[in-house]
């Protein structure tokens, strides 16, 4: 029943989409965007999840430098990305946005500047209405232009775009004008498309955006990430390279949850090809989040140049398979174990994850980091502890 109002609902909007996508290809050309990035999805950090509101300079260059001094951004994590509640109330006298003369006595430029000199790159953050959410800075509705070029201007890498006080306006009417303008700013930008999924961004996100929100907002909890990550698999088919679905920023190190199940969360997004960005306080992470946030093989599955999205491939109760193909012939295996009192056996079948049943693997261990002695072959079977995960990738032996 659940599975048909999906797909109807998938279908109807398919319509709609596509038949408000063939309007804005009309009215600005087939190719929106087209800024060469997100070959593989975005890691950095967020001041979201952790800061809120709450952000000034200081907050920003100390979790830029954190970034660097823990080794995370070599692993790939560069985005510096400061969200809502870096502005003035008001735009100067020629309508450009100001960033907070108290919190930002420096203006964004010169932590672009900064962050560029560390190896580093700068997100902002805008929205495509009359107020951000926070309602205590404009959006860009009507100024979107004049606002690409101000970011431009000012170094900036990556623009996530929000989606409140938007009058009412369609999200079609309202995203591709930003797309336009980013594409005529003079920089490549990442875009990524904060819609919330109400309009399916999935279905139109592709020419129009670098990634784009599938749900609304997470939270440090067990249920709520597991929630996100569910209403993101629907899209799955939709990602590839230059366009990924975006489940929301990682709550990986804020203290909602469990260490194993911030490691479910973690090989989540992961294995779905969803943005990585750190949601915590850089400069206040604990070992065990500093562990899970650097495990560079369980990265290396969210790199991978094929760019396939994997899903959930069988549920049995509160059992779940997840898989998604590598290159060089590899699986990616998620075995989650979601029930919260009880250990459980499962079998991740070659059926399910995409190998013939025939084939014989290596079978490495991501979280254990260490290659399993025995070989397997049709399938592989492991304990799993409650609200935990094993995860493997699986080699073909030639
Ligand atoms: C930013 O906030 C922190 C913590 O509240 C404070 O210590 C620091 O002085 C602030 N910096 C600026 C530029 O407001
Ligand atoms: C650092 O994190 C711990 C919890 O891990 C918390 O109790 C402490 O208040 C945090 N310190 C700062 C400066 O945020």
């Amino acid at each position: 029943m659940l599975m048909f109002v999906v797909v109807t609902l998938m279908f109807c909007s398919v319509c709609d989409s596509s038949r408000l996508l063939k309007n804005v290809e009309s009215q600005h050309g087939r190719n929106l965007l087209n800024n060469g990035l997100g070959a593989t999805p975005p890691m950095g950090w967020n001041s979201w999840n952790h800061f809120h509101e709450h952000i000034n300079e200081t907050i920003i260059r100390e979790a830029a430098d954190a970034l660097v001094s823990s080794g995370l951004s070599e692993l790939g994590y560069t985005y510096v990305n400061i969200d809502d509640g870096w502005g003035e109330m008001s735009r100067d006298l020629d309508g450009n946005l100001v960033a907070d003369k108290t919190k930002f006595p420096s203006g964004i430029k010169a932590l672009a500047d900064y962050v560029h000199e560390n190896g580093l790159k700068l997100g902002i953050y805008s929205d495509a209405g009359y107020y951000t959410c926070a309602k205590r800075m404009p959006g860009s509705l009507g100024y979107e232009e004049q606002d690409a070029k101000t970011f431009a201007s000012w170094g900036v890498d990556y623009l996530k775009y929000d989606n409140c006080n938007n009058g009412g306006i369609k999200p079609l009417d309202r995203y591709p004008i930003m797309t336009r303008a980013l594409m005529k700013a003079g920089r490549p930008i990442y875009f990524s498309i904060c819609e919330w999924g109400d309009m399916h961004p999935a279905l139109w996100g592709y020419p129009v955006g670098n990634s784009w929100r599938t749900s609304d907002d997470i939270t440090d909890n067990w249920e709520r990430m597991l929630s996100r990550i569910d209403t993101n698999d629907v899209y799955a088919d939709f990602a590839k390279p230059g366009g990924w679905n975006d489940p929301d920023m990682l709550e990986v190190g804020n203290g909602g949850m469990k260490k194993h199940e911030y490691i479910v969360h973690f090989s989540l997004w992961a294995i779905a090809k969803a943005p990585l960005l750190i949601g915590c306080d850089p400069g206040n992470m604990t070992d065990d989040t500093i562990e899970i946030l650097s495990n560079a093989e369980v990265i290396a599955v969210n790199q991978d140049p094929l760019g396939i999205q994997g899903k959930k491939v069988r549920m049995e109760g509160a059992l779940e398979i997840w898989a998604g193909p590598l290159s060089g012939y590899r699986v990616a295996v998620l075995i989650l174990n979601k029930y919260g009192d009880r250990r459980a056996v499962i079998s991740a079948e070659w059926d399910d994850i995409g190998l013939d049943p025939s084939t014989v693997v290596e079978a490495r261990d991501l979280w254990e980091h260490e290659t399993l002695k025995r070989q397997f072959v049709g399938k592989l079977t492991v304990t799993v502890e409650p609200h935990s995960c094993k995860m493997y990738v699986l080699k073909p032996i030639a």
